[in-house]
Parts: structure tokens; sequence; C-alpha cells
């Protein structure tokens, strides 16, 4: 059955405190509207409407940075969540199909929970996705059922004293065939406390109508909303919890699996080992074996088999380490490709470089890869030696199994097996150290008597 998603992210967040749109705050350094959409894509949509409001050209941007497939409709006043659904139907009325409703601000339900409300939709007209709630003061519309057939859903304002005692909520998920969705939503009304089009009304009104609606259930923990910052903690420290475990899981060994923070799309190999205190950034893979150690930084970069990174190192986007290479204490790596073997061990800075296999980064060695304002690139050869504190002025070239003197700054390519010195002649001056701090001491000692 073919399924779209209409993924609703126009409200205001006004309890974020917030001049970002509430949607766009993230966990696991990727948006909530991003979470909702990763686990409503699981579904293999064949359209993805994002209903935006608040913020609209930034959710637009971060909707389709995530995937360009995505369509944004915008609701240029909140009129509610039914009010919101209808928005997408110029878009959707002749695609035919089911449509899903997911709520942007609602990270965490999971790819399984949606394909189980996709099965009911089987022997069912709608499917709306329930949750027994904990704490009954919780102010989640109440799902009025008879068994597995839904009756209606009557919001927390609405209801009276027993309809609030039901522990039956809406987690606001709902599929319907995507015709009779919007068809439903036309007869809606405002008629109520808040004075909104609710989505929630379609239910009465498709059972009148004679259509069948069924509660699909899954635990209150995935349809956790995010409404303020302390939520967005809650919810961030939730998460970091799950990958951990999940890390673990996977056969990762984590030493201290609450110090190591993750982003939603890290990818970790078997039997690689994360040391304390490593902190993911999005866009990061380590291949089995690898070893993070302690208080290593890494976003956007590739990490092969059998590497050592840190301790304290940082890997930023683009970095690509090959098998067994090791980088070491205070070294940031940015856009470069280290080839098989290399070791960049201490103090350095490689950026918009290659480095071949088996060469050695002498410890201070810096790629100069700025000029303030162009960029420039740094190749570096197959089993090169690099002598410490080298200043590579980019862009140039070290060719295979040269070698650069320690102190050097080189700025012309240097060819293979050859050595480059380029650093000031030393001078010696036989017995001018005493004789200099002998004079400094004098005059110290003249102005401590007043002269
Ligand atoms: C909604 C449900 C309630 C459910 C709860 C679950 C309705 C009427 N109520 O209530 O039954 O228990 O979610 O969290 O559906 N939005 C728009 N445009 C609007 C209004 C809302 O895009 O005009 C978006 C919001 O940005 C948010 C989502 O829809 O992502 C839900 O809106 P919200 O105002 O939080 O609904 P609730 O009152 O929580
Ligand atoms: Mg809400």
């Amino acid at each position: 059955m073919t399924v779209n998603l209409i993924v609703l992210a126009a409200g205001q967040g006004s309890r974020m405190n917030s001049e970002r749109p509430k949607v766009l705050h993230e966990i696991g350094a990727a948006p909530l509207l991003v979470h909702a959409l990763s686990a409503g894509v699981t579904l293999s949509p064949s359209r993805i409407v994002v209903v935006a409001g608040v913020g609209a050209e930034a959710v637009t941007k971060a909707a389709q940075d995530w995937h360009p497939v995505c369509e944004v409709v915008i609701q240029a006043e909140q009129k509610g969540t039914g009010h919101a659904v209808l928005q997408a139907a110029p878009l959707l009325a002749e695609a035919g199909g089911d449509a899903l409703v997911l709520y942007g601000d609602t990270p965490f339900i999971r790819p399984e929970t949606l394909a189980a409300m996709q099965d009911a939709r089987a022997s069912s007209d709608i499917v709306v996705l329930g949750f027994d709630v904990a704490d009954t003061t919780q102010r989640y519309g109440r799902l009025v059922a008879d068994g597995a057939s839904l009756e209606k859903i009557v919001e927390f304002k609405d209801a009276d004293a027993a309809t609030r005692a039901i522990t039956l909520c809406n987690s606001g998920v709902v599929c319907a065939d995507s015709a009779t969705l919007f068809d439903l939503l036309g007869a809606v009304t405002n008629d109520n406390a808040a004075g909104e089009y609710y989505l929630t009304d379609i239910i009465a009104i498709a059972r009148a109508r004679g259509l069948t609606a069924t509660v699909v259930r899954c635990p209150e923990a995935e349809t956790l909303g995010i409404n303020t910052r302390a939520e967005l903690a809650a919810a961030e420290a939730a998460f970091q919890t799950r990958a951990r475990a999940q890390a673990i899981e996977d056969g990762v060994t984590l030493t201290a699996p609450e110090s190591v923070f993750f982003a939603h799309d890290t990818v970790i190999g078997r039997d690689a080992t994360i040391e304390p205190n490593v902190v993911f950034g999005p866009g990061v893979t380590v291949e089995s074996g690898a070893r993070i150690r302690a208080f290593s930084h890494l976003e956007g970069c590739h990490v092969s088999r059998g590497a050592v990174v840190g301790p304290f190192a940082r890997l930023r986007p683009g970095a690509e380490l090959a098998e067994d290479v090791h980088v070491g204490n205070f070294v940031e790596i940015k856009n470069a490709q280290v080839a098989e073997g290399a070791k960049i061990n201490h103090l350095s800075y490689i950026g918009d470089a290659d480095v071949g296999a088996k060469t050695n980064i002498g410890a201070g060695t810096i790629t100069c890869n700025y000029d303030g304002v162009f960029k420039h690139r740094t190749t570096i050869g197959a089993r090169v030696f690099v002598g410490s504190n080298t200043m590579l002025v980019a862009p140039v070239t070290l060719g295979d199994d040269s070698m650069t003197a320690t102190g050097s700054v080189i700025t012309r390519d240097v060819g293979a097996g050859d050595m480059a010195i380029a650093r000031a002649p030393q001078v010696a001056k036989p017995g001018l150290a005493v004789k200099f701090f002998d004079r400094l001491r004098a005059v110290k000692a003249a102005k401590g008597k007043g002269v």
C-alpha cells in the first residue's frame, strides 16, 4: 500500500523560550523534525509533506537538507492540528494511497510501531496510535474505545472527569486513506474549548459515517513530545541512554558508557573500543576494531579498522583515516585522507590534505591551508618523514620517500626521495649566554639600589 507522510511542524513552541522553531531544536545532533522524518521514511513513503508555519524558511531548509524529496506547505496561522493536516490536501488529494500524520516535535516513535499501524490499516479505515498514560493529570486527548474499536477522541480541555480518568491516550499519530482523511477533515469545525480545528474530531465523524477506527498501542516513552527546554534535556538523556545500550548490544566496548555521547547517525563496528569522554557529532563511522581514546571529539569522519585516535584528538568533517592509522594527542584533522599506517601522533593540524601510506608526521606539523581568502591543498606522498614543527605552506606537495628537516617552513614542492631544509642556519657564539645573563643581573642589582 502506498503511503504519504504528513509531518506537522508549524507550531510556535513558545514554551521553549527560543528564537528557533521548536522542531529545529536538536537531540543527538539532529533536529527533532529529522528524528520524526527518519522514523517515517522507513515505511518508504512516496511523498513527504512537511507542514511549516513559525520559522517556515528554516524548517524548509532543515527538511530539504535532510532529503530534497520533502515538500513543504505553509500553514500561515495555527488553527489546530486538523487545519494543519488539511494544508497538505492540495498536494496529496490526487496522490492516492494512505496518509500517515506525524508530529515534528515527537522524535522517539519507532519504525516498528509505524509498521504495526500500517498492518492494522488492513482491517480498519482509520488507525490511531495510543498509549497508556502513567499520570492521568497529563493533558493528552483521551481515546474512548470499545475493545479494539475506537469510538471517538476527546481532548483533555473538553473532557469531563470520567473521560479524563481514561488512561488510554492519543499520541497524535494517525493513518488513513488520504482522500478519506481530507474528506473527514472537511467536516471538522472549531466548536470546542480551544476554538481549534482538531484532527482528533475525525474519529467521531468517521464512525457516524459507518467507517471503522482502531487503536495500535505503544509505550508512553515513544510518544514523548518536546515542549520545554527541560523536556529537551530529558529527551537528550533518554536518547543517549538508548544509544549507549545499543552500541554495547552491537558489540562495542564502552569503558565508561555514561560519558560517551552519540549522534543520531553514529555507526560503530563490532569490537571497536570507545574510551571515556568521547563525543560523536553527526556523520561518524568507526570500523570494527578501531580504538577511540579518551576525550576525543569526532564529526563527519571515517575511522577504519585498526586505527587509533586520541587521547584528546579532534576529527572534523572530511577526515578519513585508513586502516591502522594513528592519530595522537592534540591533533586536529579536517578534510584530509590519511592512508594506511600513517602516523600523526602529536600536536598537529592537518587540513585539506592527503597523507600517504606509512608516512610519519612529526610533532607540531601544520598544514598552512588558509591564506585568509582561499583554502589550499597539501599533498604528502607515501613513506614521507615530516620533521617536527614543519610548516607546510599550501599548495605544496611532498613526493614519496621525501623528508623535511625539523623546523622547516616548506613553501615549494619537494621531489620524491629528496630532503628539504628550510630554516635559518645555526650560529654559535662562544660564552655569550653567560655574558648576557651577567649583564642583565648587573642591571637588576643596580635598579634594586635605586640607581
Ligand atoms: C495533540 C492532540 C492530542 C494528543 C497530543 C499528543 C489534537 C487536537 N490534539 O494535542 O489529542 O494527545 O497532541 O501530544 O490533535 N501543529 C501545527 N499546526 C497547528 C497546531 C499544531 O502544525 O495549527 C503541530 C504542532 O507544531 C505540533 C503538533 O501539531 O507538532 C501537535 O500540536 P499541539 O498543539 O502540541 O497539540 P496538543 O495540544 O499537544
Ligand atoms: Mg503537544
